[in-house]
Order: C-alpha cells, then sequence, then structure tokens
C-alpha cells in the first residue's frame, strides 16, 4: 500500500516542479493533458485502484483524490499568473509616456476676411437686418435677366462670366457673378417688410491682379417696404460705415450706373491713411470707394411681382476683401490666398 501512496506522492511532486517551471500557455496545456487529462499519469494512478485488494482502496483513493485537487488548483494558480503576466506584457507595451513633451499646437484663428465679413454682419443686424444665403451656381435669369440686365445689355460685359456646361439648360447656367440674385430669390419667397444681408462667394471670368481675383466674396444688402426713400439708404451705410471704419469717418455718396438700381449711387469715405489730404492709400484723391448702392430698380421689383407704385427698397453690395484691405492697410488681394501663416497671424481676431 505504502509503495501506491509513495508513487502518487512522487507523481504530486514531479507534477509541482514541472508546474513550477513552466512560462508559456502551450506547455501549460501539455502539462494538463499529461498530468490531469482522460489518459494522463494521475487517471492512470487512479485507475490501477481497481486492482488492490478491498482495504487498502479506500486510503489510497482519498491520496489519489487529495493529490488531483491539489494539482488542478495548482494548474488554476498558474493559469491566472500566466494571464496576469500577459496582461502586464500588453500593458508595457502600450504604455503611454506621459512625461514626454507634446508636439506643440499650432492655435488656429479666424480668417482676416471673415473677420472681416462678421465686422461688416454685426454692423447691420443691429438694424433689423437678417443673414440669407443662395446658391453659387445660378441662373441666368437671377444673375441677369431678374435684375434688369437682358441678353443684348452691355452692362452684361461688367460681369464676365464663368459659364456651367448643363446639358438640360444650354447657356442658362453659370457661376453667379454677383450676390444681387438672392435679390431675387429673398423677394420671390417673401413678402416686404425685407430686410436682409447675404454674404457668399462670387466668380468672374477676369485677369487676377492686386485688386481683382477670380474667386471673392460680396455682402449684399436689400431692403423693401412701403415709403423707403434715399434717406433710408443714406443713414443705413452712414451708420454702417461709422461701426466698421470708426464714428469719425466722412462719407461721400456720388452717382453711379448699375442695371438694377435707379438712382444708382457709389459709397465712398474719406481717406483714413491721410485724413482725405492724399496719399497712396487713396490714390491722392482722399477719397476711398467702398461699395455701390442705390433704389431698386421698379423693373426689378415688378419682376418678382411687387407694385413699385407700392413698395420701394434700396440694395448694395461690397466686397469684405476690399473692406479688409482698406481697414488693414493691405495692398495685395492675392496675400489673402496665399497661405502665409506670417500675413494671416498678423490679423488676431478681436475677442468678442
Ligand atoms: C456689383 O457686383 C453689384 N452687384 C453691387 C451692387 C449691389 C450695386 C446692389 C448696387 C446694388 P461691383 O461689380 O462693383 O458691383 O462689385 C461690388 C464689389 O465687389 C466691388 O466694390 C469689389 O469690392 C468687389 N469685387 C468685384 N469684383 C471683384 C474681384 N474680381 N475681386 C475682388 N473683389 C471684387
Amino acid at each position: 500500500m505504502s509503495d501506491n501512496i509513495a508513487s502518487l506522492e512522487k507523481l504530486e511532486s514531479s507534477g509541482e516542479h514541472e508546474l513550477s517551471v513552466i512560462t508559456s500557455q502551450q506547455e501549460l496545456d501539455a502539462w494538463r493533458v499529461r498530468y490531469l487529462g482522460r489518459r494522463g499519469l494521475l487517471s492512470e494512478a487512479m485507475r490501477g485502484l481497481g486492482k488492490l485488494p478491498a482495504e487498502e482502496r479506500p486510503l489510497v483513493g482519498s491520496v489519489a483524490n487529495r493529490i488531483k485537487g491539489r494539482l488542478s488548483s495548482k494548474l488554476e494558480e498558474k493559469q491566472a499568473a500566466l494571464r496576469q503576466r500577459d496582461l502586464q506584457l500588453r500593458l508595457e507595451e502600450t504604455r503611454i509616456d506621459i512625461t514626454l513633451q507634446p508636439p506643440s499646437l499650432i492655435r488656429g484663428q479666424t480668417h482676416v476676411v471673415h473677420q472681416t465679413m462678421r465686422q461688416i454682419i454685426d454692423a447691420f443686424i443691429p438694424l433689423g437686418f437678417q443673414v440669407a444665403e443662395g446658391p453659387e451656381v445660378e441662373l441666368d435669369y437671377y444673375n441677369f435677366e431678374a435684375l434688369n440686365i437682358p441678353k443684348d445689355h452691355p452692362a452684361r460685359d461688367m460681369w464676365d462670366t464663368f459659364w456651367v456646361d448643363d446639358p438640360r439648360r444650354p447657356g442658362e447656367v453659370l457661376l453667379r457673378t454677383h450676390t444681387s440674385p438672392v435679390q431675387i430669390r429673398v423677394m420671390e419667397h417673401s413678402k416686404p417688410p425685407i430686410r436682409v444681408l447675404v454674404p457668399g462667394m462670387c466668380y468672374r471670368y477676369e485677369a487676377v491682379d492686386a485688386t481683382h481675383e477670380s474667386v471673392f466674396y460680396q455682402v449684399e444688402g436689400l431692403a423693401v417696404d412701403r415709403g423707403i426713400t434715399m434717406a433710408e439708404l443714406k443713414g443705413t451705410l452712414v451708420s454702417f460705415t461709422h461701426s466698421v471704419f470708426g464714428p469719425e469717418r466722412k462719407t461721400r455718396f456720388r452717382c453711379d450706373y448699375f442695371p438694377f438700381v435707379e438712382p444708382g449711387v457709389e459709397l465712398a469715405i474719406d481717406c483714413h491713411g491721410c485724413g482725405g489730404s492724399g496719399c497712396r492709400l487713396c490714390k491722392q484723391t482722399g477719397w476711398i470707394e467702398i461699395l455701390g448702392a442705390g433704389m431698386v430698380h421698379p423693373n426689378v421689383l415688378e419682376a418678382v411681382g411687387y407694385d413699385p407704385e407700392i413698395y420701394t427698397g434700396f440694395a448694395f453690395g461690397m466686397g469684405p476683401e476690399r473692406i479688409a484691405m482698406l481697414k488693414h492697410g493691405i495692398d495685395d488681394i492675392r496675400l489673402f490666398k496665399s497661405n502665409d501663416l506670417r500675413f494671416l497671424r498678423q490679423f488676431a481676431p478681436e475677442v468678442r
């Protein structure tokens, strides 16, 4: 009997020893099969119990069960230890070193042209204007026709146009040359009183130089109601001028021509570079033109079904790039899109 128990105990100690030096999951699996598997050493020893005399079986059987229990719990311990070690290794590999210096962050800012557009919009919002938008790919009808610029009208030369190939509407689709078509779209969908401001991208097929881009912004304004006169136009635009260029600026309205207004005017301010005495900024004239405007032409009101005997209105359009150039003394419009951060960083946005 003691032989049987001794060989079981030998099995136990060799099992424990082999287990203690195992370092991988594969080795552990092999160990489990070897010692605790159905055909393993312990099962084999237990099968031999049947051949023992009946009086020896209980004792040898209980020793065998104890050893099986012990090896099984040692196996579980080892399994847990290996898992813990693997987890630790993975954590080590993916560890983030929070003491490392992060790459320095480049702080962005609003582009100076967008800052200017924001200032323009802010000047009109207190006067009751709302912001509206319209499509950049436009129909000839809205860009020209409904704005009192018929097909054969010489004023079309003022807006050199990018045409869009659309087989369904040949010769009718274009990239808008100004934001004025949104006047028509707004009036078609609403009733007076109207006070809208339309910021947006425009496109002209013209040579790029220090004051002209082929892709640029405009901000349009439109007010229509009963009894609107030139006085409202002037009051609104003087208020805008003072808000954007300072309350000390003088304004000058002179006649200008746009087919969709009558009368048409051009607004200039006294040069803030020289105070009106003449300098490079104002080309020695003392005045700087900032926008075109006028009273909405009766033909335009009729085109959207408004009775010009009842309703009148004014409209204006300006280029925010030009306003930004004047405000900051920038002499080349191409700098805005040059992607030169040294240039752009000079114009830190005002904290609002
Ligand atoms: C117009 O486009 C009229 N639709 C403005 C208007 C609206 C007048 C309502 C009356 C009533 P003009 O072509 O002058 O007008 O353009 C207006 C402004 O857009 C210019 O003063 C200029 O600042 C800007 N602009 C025009 N063409 C360019 C260009 N190629 N590059 C940059 N800015 C431009």
